[in-house]
């Protein structure tokens, strides 16, 4: 997997970011388990809750694409190191248990995480397969 691959593309996609509202401009770009990859942008709306992430864009396109596992997703943003926010790491931890996380100023000036150190203790599909062979307990 090339990290400055998806770097790049991580900022390509940013440029399209549709930020009216914050301005703030993020851009993702991830790489499946069959090495495919997808990017996203923000994207804002006027009465605000509709609001998507750059992340979550990506991931979503993925997915309606028919892949399911995500090894790595880089993400870049206006600030200095622009962190996943909570909701995007819950959403990458249903599709990428494992996934590495890169988190980029520039194509040379990068942090990368496991899933797991963003997102310690996580709750995900398994739980939910364990719930239902426990049985009455849970009905
Ligand atoms: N944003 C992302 O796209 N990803 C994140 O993980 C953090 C926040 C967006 C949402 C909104 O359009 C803008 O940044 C300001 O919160």
């Amino acid at each position: 997997m090339n990290k400055k691959e998806l770097i790049r593309k991580a900022l390509e996609a940013q440029k399209k970011a549709y930020v009216p509202y914050s301005n703030f401009h993020v851009g993702a770009a991830l790489i499946t388990e069959d090495d495919e990859i997808f990017t996203g942008c923000n994207i804002e709306i006027s009465s605000y809750s509709p609001t998507i992430c750059a992340e979550r864009t990506a991931i979503f396109k993925a997915v309606s694409e028919g892949h399911k596992k995500i090894k790595a997703i880089a993400v870049v943003g206006d600030t200095d190191f622009t962190y996943p926010c909570g909701v995007c790491r819950q959403v990458i931890r249903e599709f990428g248990k494992d996934a590495i996380v890169i988190v980029a100023n520039s194509e040379d000036e990068y942090r990368e995480y496991k899933l797991e150190e963003l997102l310690p203790h996580s709750f995900g599909p398994e739980d939910l397969e364990k719930s239902s062979s426990r049985g009455e307990k849970n009905v």
